[in-house]
């Protein structure tokens, strides 16, 4: 057991085990599961990207675009940007790991805040550092907080926006005031992963989510992390990016394995970009659902807070790993968030208006349990 434990690295020796996550539907005995735990694309990927990676297919025996020339251009044309502030990565995650091997060493430290993105504490650890996490402020990040958590040892602050998973968001004048109280040996990391629904919610809103680009083309020290993963259905592909000063974007990229981005996959995220009409649909449903999930779950007299991702963070009042294994065995799988320190909050994401009134029936069954528990141990009191 003990016969590497003196020889690895100190951050892989002190490192926990990453949380398991439950295994891929395809791995999943004959029963099949509504998978409701892991914020994907319900639709699937655009019709598009699967042509693409269909057409991509018979080339996969040659290594691919190391630099993902193609997409990096198209990125940065999507976003008015010189192509050297894109770096494209294996998922967003791969990104923020190259950010933490190219900012951070032992001794320094990142910020973010408790009960947000669980990588966070895994990337920073494992370049060595530390991650000071803040309390929250009612289940939103605390940036007040947060800056005052800022020493000479700190590197980066860490925003998801809209948080995971309490799924609240920041709105651009908040940032931009933070961003604007930052000192000069720290960059902010705007983890935007879920900004296609973000900014759906907040035009409906009428408020404004993110002006995250503007930082960049400004000059600030900011990297804006997006992703393939979420409103357009490439999780499995894993492709991301991050968007920051070129200067940096360079260090980070002489960090990166080689290789680490399939050709299918650059060819796959092209297409999807293109297909605006099914991200159309994506946040279209996603909005309108989290309504309906909102008004079912108020109903059972749950506590749901507005929703500003493709995921629900809702208060159960009661253990919520018990209730994940009662709707599991119901066929739906959600996120108990004891692991977040929530130990009575689980996240659910907003699936297909099927999907989520299979959720909602076992929801109704498990409150009608109670409900019939409660009056056997009344009358029996
Ligand atoms: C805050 C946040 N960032 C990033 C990601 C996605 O990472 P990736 O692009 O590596 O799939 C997620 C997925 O759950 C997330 O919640």
């Amino acid at each position: 057991m003990s016969r590497f434990y003196d020889i690895v690295s100190n951050p892989a020796r002190i490192m926990g085990n990453s949380l398991p996550s439950a295994p891929p539907a395809r791995l999943e005995s004959s029963t099949r599961i509504i998978r409701l735990d892991s914020n994907e694309n319900p639709f699937g990927p655009s019709p598009k990207a699967i042509d693409a990676l269909q057409n991509g297919i018979s080339s996969v025996n040659c290594y691919p675009d190391d630099d993902c020339g193609l997409l990096r251009q198209k990125l940065a044309k999507h976003h008015e940007l010189p192509a050297d502030q894109v770096l494209v990565t294996a998922g967003s995650t791969a990104m923020l790991s190259l950010l933490c091997q190219t900012l951070l060493a032992p001794g320094l430290n990142a910020v973010t805040s408790e009960c947000s993105f669980i990588v966070y504490s895994m990337a920073v650890q494992a370049a060595g550092a530390r991650l000071i996490e803040v309390p929250m402020r009612e289940d939103k990040l605390d940036l007040e907080a947060i800056l005052a958590a800022i020493d000479t040892n700190t590197r980066m602050v860490l925003l998801a926006n809209p948080n995971n998973p309490t799924g609240t968001m920041l709105e651009a004048d908040e940032v931009q005031r933070f961003q604007a109280l930052l000192p000069a040996h720290v960059v902010l990391i705007l983890d935007e992963a879920y900004y296609e629904f973000a900014q759906h919610f907040a035009s409906l809103r009428r408020i404004t989510y993110s002006n995250s680009l503007e930082y960049v083309r400004l000059g600030a020290s900011v990297v804006v992390l997006r992703t393939f993963s979420k409103a357009h259905g490439l999780a499995g592909l894993r492709v991301g990016y991050g968007i920051g000063p070129a200067e940096l974007l360079g260090y980070c990229a002489r960090m990166r394995n080689t290789f680490s981005v399939a050709s299918v996959a650059q060819a796959a995220a092209m297409a999807a970009i293109d297909d605006t009409d099914h991200i159309q649909h994506v946040v279209e449903n996603n909005f309108l659902q989290a309504r309906v999930l909102t008004q079912g779950l108020s109903a059972l007299g749950y506590r749901v807070a507005p929703p500003a991702a493709n995921f629900l963070f809702c208060g159960l009042g009661e253990d919520a790993a018990a209730v994940a294994l009662f709707l599991r065995e119901e066929g739906v799988a959600v996120k108990p968030l004891g692991s977040w320190g929530a130990p009575n909050f689980i996240r659910v994401t907003i699936g297909t208006p099927e999907q989520n009134q299979a959720f909602l029936r076992a929801m109704r069954t498990l409150s009608a349990r109670r409900t019939a528990t409660e009056t056997r141990v009344s009358r029996l009191g």
